[in-house]
């Protein structure tokens, strides 16, 4: 079957079977590396997209749930002023170690910074709840997200 869908901004076309997962549609067919390939059972956050703006685990999400959707991928967000500070600070800071993780973290922060209001230390691991990290223990990444929101807020 053909879908139709917005990615990163520009409207393209799918062609997909019924058992697609949405990170080998974006992996495989888009190139999109940034949606890493880790547990594939929607535990570790490595896959994460946004669907709508939602920060979703692309290897539960069948591919067809993209029909008439907007997806972005950290690629999509390649000139976003906010993203840059967040990598930016994240390298800065220490928080990248192999990176494996680094993608999901980012996009599902941006999405919570986006979301506006206050933000601690504690809503900050919240966000990040879903992004499992071997290399940091959460310090680094933290730290490097709260100081962006410092110096934005
Ligand atoms: S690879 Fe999708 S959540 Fe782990
Ligand atoms: S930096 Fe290695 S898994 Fe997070």
């Amino acid at each position: 079957m053909i879908i139709e869908l917005n990615l990163n901004g520009k409207q393209v076309a799918w062609e997909i079977s019924p058992g697609d997962r949405l990170l080998d549609a974006l992996r495989m067919g888009e190139g999109a590396v940034s949606v890493k390939r880790g547990c594939e059972s929607g535990d570790c956050g490595s896959c994460c997209v946004l669907l709508n703006g939602q920060p979703v685990n692309t290897c539960v999400v069948p591919a067809v749930k993209a029909s008439g959707q907007e997806i972005t991928t950290l690629e999509g967000l390649a000139e976003n002023e906010l993203m840059k500070k967040l990598q930016s600070s994240f390298l800065d800071s220490g928080a990248v170690q192999c990176g494996y993780c680094t993608p999901g973290m980012l996009i599902a922060i941006w999405a919570r910074l986006n979301t506006g209001g206050t933000l601690t230390e504690q809503d900050v691991r919240h966000a990040l709840s879903g992004n499992l990290c071997r290399c940091t223990g959460y310090a680094k990444p933290v730290e490097a997200i709260l100081k962006v929101w410092e110096d934005k807020s």
